[in-house]
């Protein structure tokens, strides 16, 4: 992989720009119910790739190049950090001892470990009904744009839930322990982790002013992206290191998961992040903007080791 400087340094800045939206839209750690708050902010501020805040953005700026307004820059900002608290607490709960039963996450010890199973599962619950505050905030950011704002709740909500990646993660849950097909694995996939990915590039489209027919193409753009992105987590599951993954490996063979990596073994499994990610890459074209740096963080996922 040859991913050019200037794209790890704008990725650098990016990331840092993302962690100051993150702590801003914290609640304070305040009141006799501030362990609350204090779990919060060790699971989101751990650390963590960001990417859907990120790919939240960059599509954001693919239809809004130009016509950028601090209104709308205030709601977005609000999404991206309740799209990354959603996300945070999938982590959260999935690392629970009833799910996968994980002792790191992110490099650190996981939640529930430090805070105790009682707090590990309030403080998924909190950071989930706190993105929908956050999110909702929106409204009275950018009172012009509410018809926007009002689609992209529902996005969120969706995608998030049992028709998203609720929903994956109980089929995944269910499946524990049995070999499954592979229709039902994509259905897995496309539901716990694409659902996700789809939201966060689906809302970057709505609050940039995309028309229905190119949120639609964002949609199937994301998908692909989710889906070879969980392969690739697969993969690392059995080809990476606890240090560089910051969390442990051989997760899914201790909780007897089928994945791509077992039906389909690791050099198959390689090829199809590829080429899913290639078809992502290559729909690109069909949308406005400059995309290379979106480009080149698709293909960064690619051949990621973390
Ligand atoms: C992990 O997501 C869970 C999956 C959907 C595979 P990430 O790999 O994006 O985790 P962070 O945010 O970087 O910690
Ligand atoms: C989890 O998939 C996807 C979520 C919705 C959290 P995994 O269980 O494979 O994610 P990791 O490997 O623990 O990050
Ligand atoms: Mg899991
Ligand atoms: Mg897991
Ligand atoms: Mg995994």
């Amino acid at each position: 992989m040859n991913l050019k400087a200037e794209f790890l340094e704008d990725q650098k800045a990016k990331i840092e720009e993302i962690e100051t939206i993150l702590k801003e839209f914290l609640p304070r750690e305040e009141g006799y119910q501030k362990i609350i708050m204090e779990a919060m902010g060790y699971s989101l501020l751990a650390g963590g790739k960001r990417l859907r805040p990120m790919l939240m953005k960059e599509v954001y700026l693919l239809f809004s190049e130009g016509t950028e307004n601090l209104e709308e820059k205030k709601a977005l900002h609000a999404f991206m950090a309740a799209q990354e608290m959603i996300h945070t607490y999938s982590l959260v709960h999935d690392d629970l001892p009833a799910m996968d039963d994980d002792e790191y996450r992110r490099g650190r010890k996981t939640t529930h470990v430090v805070f105790g199973e009682d707090m590990g599962i309030l403080a998924g619950d909190a950071l989930l009904n706190f993105a929908f505050e956050t999110a909702a905030g929106a409204f009275s950011n950018a009172p012009s744009k509410w018809r926007e704002i009002a689609d992209a709740l529902q996005i969120l909500s969706k995608k998030a839930g049992i028709y998203g990646m609720i929903g994956g993660q109980v089929i995944d849950v269910k499946e524990t322990g049995h070999v499954v097909s592979g229709e039902i694995l994509d259905a897995i996939y496309e539901l716990k982790t694409a659902a996700l990915i789809e939201s966060s590039m689906m809302i970057g489209a709505i609050l940039g002013g995309a028309k229905e027919s190119e949120v639609r193409i964002v949609e199937q753009i994301a998908k692909n992206v989710g889906i070879a992105f969980q392969v690739q987590d697969d993969i690392l599951d059995v080809t990476g290191t606890a240090s560089t993954l910051g969390k442990p490996v051989h997760s899914d063979e201790k909780n007897e998961k089928t994945t791509y990596v077992t039906l389909y073994g690791v050099e198959h499994s390689k090829k199809i992040v590829e080429e899913k990610s290639r078809q992502a890459i290559d729909m690109l074209k069909e949308l406005p903007g400059e995309h290379a740096y979106l480009e080149q963080l698709l293909i960064q996922l690619i051949y990621r080791e973390k």
